[in-house]
C-alpha cells in the first residue's frame, strides 16, 4: 500500500520514519511546500535501510500531489504552530487555508483516500477536512487521543514503576490542554483498577501531568513534541493498512454518540481498513459526563471561529 505524509516537519518526519521502521507499507511519499526539505530527510531516512532492515520505499517531494496519486491512507501535519502575539483566530485562519488546500489535493489524486489530520486545532481542524471534502465520516480520523493516551501510560507507568505495555489507560475528550479528559477511574494495570493502588491526590497529579503532557515538552523543547506523535500517528497508520481493529481515541464525527452531535471529538473508536469503523460503547459516571459536555462545548466555540470567519 501507498502512504502519504503531507508536512516534513518535525511531526510529518517522525510519522514517516516510523512507518518505515515498521515495514507495513510498500511506498510512502513524504510532502512538503519548502523546495528540498523532504527530498532530503526522505534520502536521510532511507540510507538508515540498510542498517534497520526495511524494505518501504520512502519518497520526498516539493508540492508534487501527482506524484502521492494511489495512496491509500494520508497524514497531514502540515501547518503552523501559534506564535507570539498571534490570535487564535489567526492561526485557526492559516491552518484551515493550509488543511483544506491539503486535503482537495489528496482526494483529486486518491479519492478512496482515509486522511488522518494532526495540524492543530486537531479537533476543529478534522471537523474542516470532513466538512470541506465531503468524505463518508469514517475516512477522516483526528490523531490525538492515541498521543494523550500514551502520555497517560507514561505517566502511571512512571508512578507505579510498570511497564507501560501492562497498562490499559485512555483519555477522551478534545485535543487540549484543559478539553482532555484521563479516563483514571477505568484504568487497569493488567485488569487490575490502577485506583488500587493510588491516593486520590497521586490520581489527580497523574491526571494534571497527562493533560499539560504537550505544553511540559513545549517549554522544555521550545517548539511541540514530534517523537510520541509520530509513533502515534503511524500505529494508527499500521491499524488501517493491516486491517488490525486496534482501539484508539480518536477525533471522529459523532452523531448522537456520547450525546453529542456535529463535532468531532475524541472518543474510542475501532480502526481498521475502512478507516474508523465504529465509535466503541462507553459508559461515563456523572463526573465524566460533565467533563466531557464542558470539553465539547470547548471544541465548539473554536469550530465557530471557522463560521465565524466564512471558512466554513
Ligand atoms: P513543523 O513546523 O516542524 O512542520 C510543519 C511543516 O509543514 C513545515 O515543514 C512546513 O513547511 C510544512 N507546510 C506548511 N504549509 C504546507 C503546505 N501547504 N503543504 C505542505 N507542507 C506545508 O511543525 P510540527 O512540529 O511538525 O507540527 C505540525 C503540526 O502538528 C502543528 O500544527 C502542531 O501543532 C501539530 N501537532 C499535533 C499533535 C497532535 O497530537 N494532534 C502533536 C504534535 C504536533
Ligand atoms: C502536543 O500534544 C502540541 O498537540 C501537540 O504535543
Amino acid at each position: 500500500m501507498k502512504i502519504t505524509v503531507i508536512g516534513a516537519g518535525a511531526v510529518g518526519a517522525s510519522t514517516a520514519d516510523n512507518i518505515i521502521r515498521r515495514n507495513f507499507a510498500e511506498e510512502v511519499i513524504l510532502l512538503d511546500i519548502k523546495e528540498g526539505v523532504a527530498e532530503g530527510k526522505a534520502q536521510d531516512m532511507m540510507q538508515t535501510a540498510a542498517l534497520l532492515g526495511f524494505n518501504t520505499k520512502l519518497k520526498g517531494v516539493t508540492n508534487d500531489y501527482a506524484q502521492t496519486a494511489g495512496s491509500s491512507v494520508a497524514v497531514i501535519t502540515s501547518g503552523i504552530p501559534r506564535k507570539p502575539g498571534m490570535t487564535r483566530e489567526e492561526l485557526i485562519g492559516t491552518n484551515a487555508g493550509i488543511v483544506k488546500s491539503v486535503v482537495d489535493n489528496l482526494i483529486k489524486y486518491s479519492p478512496d483516500i482515509i486522511i488522518i489530520v494532526v495540524s492543530n486545532p486537531m479537533d476543529t481542524m478534522t471537523y474542516l477536512a470532513l466538512k470541506s471534502s465531503g468524505l463518508p465520516k469514517n475516512r477522516i480520523i483526528g490523531m490525538g487521543g492515541a498521543l494523550d493516551s500514551a502520555r497517560f501510560k507514561y505517566q502511571l507507568a512512571t508512578k507505579l514503576n510498570a511497564s507501560p505495555g501492562d497498562l490499559n489507560a485512555i483519555v477522551i475528550g478534545g485535543h487540549g490542554d484543559t478539553t482532555m479528559i484521563p479516563l483514571i477511574k477505568k484504568a487497569t494495570w493488567n485488569s487490575i483498577p490502577v485506583t488500587h493502588f493510588l491516593t486520590e491526590e497521586e490520581q489527580a497529579e497523574i491526571a494534571q501531568k497527562t493533560m499539560v503532557g504537550g505544553a511540559t515538552l513545549t517549554a522544555l523543547i521550545g517548539t511541540s513534541a514530534w517523537y510520541a506523535p509520530g509513533a502515534a500517528t503511524a500505529a494508527m497508520v499500521e491499524s488501517i493498512v493491516l486491517d488490525q481493529n486496534r482501539l484508539f481515541t480518536a477525533s471522529v464525527y459523532l452523531e448522537g454518540e456520547l450525546g453529542q452531535e456535529d463535532i468531532n471529538i475524541g472518543v474510542p473508536v475501532i480502526i481498521n481498513k475502512k478507516g474508523w469503523d465504529k465509535v466503541v460503547p462507553i459508559e461515563l459516571d456523572e463526573q465524566e459526563k460533565q467533563l466531557f459536555e464542558a470539553s465539547a462545548t470547548a471544541v465548539r466555540n473554536m469550530n465557530n471561529v471557522l463560521k465565524d470567519s466564512n471558512i466554513l
